[in-house]
């Protein structure tokens, strides 16, 4: 399929959208500096905090913000269990059933998985893996191409 631009100057600190690429949704959320600093908080949580496990996040991405740049999270909307489609869940401190030490992130629906602000796996969810990162490059600061 056609790459699909992205406008990020549409998207205030603290929000997502959801573009679609290739039939799937692509989330392209706006992370504030909290949510940037409570990434390395949850770490200790993840399964792959690192994005070590094959085939789920570009060389690109290979960092703490799994991203090509720290404010901003693109990833691929679905599941890695059995393809639902995870809610965000944003509000810090165990908001909505959230443990209490929650940064934000998102929950899947179907069967629970929980997901940090990068997209990276709790340890011990049914979700084996990360949240996949598309390919993606921007064209200028405002701007991202996926695929
Ligand atoms: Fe997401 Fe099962 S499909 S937890």
């Amino acid at each position: 399929g056609a790459p699909v631009s992205v406008n990020l100057a549409a998207i205030p600190p603290g929000t997502m959208v959801t573009a679609e690429w290739q039939g799937k949704p692509v989330w392209v959320l706006h992370r504030t500096p909290e949510m940037i600093a409570g990434l390395e908080k949850m770490e200790k949580f993840l399964a792959d905090p690192a994005s070590d496990r094959p085939g789920f996040t570009p060389e690109f991405a290979k960092n703490s913000y799994r991203s090509r740049k720290e404010q901003w999270l693109v990833v691929v909307g679905i599941c890695t269990h059995l393809g639902c489609s995870p809610s965000p869940r944003f509000a810090l401190g165990g908001a909505e059933g959230m443990p209490a030490d929650w940064e934000g992130g998102f929950l899947c629906p179907c069967h629970g998985s929980q997901f940090d602000l990068a997209g990276r796996v709790f340890k011990n969810q049914p979700a084996p893996d990360n949240l996949l990162v598309p390919p993606y490059y921007f064209v200028d600061d405002n701007t991202i191409m996926v695929g």
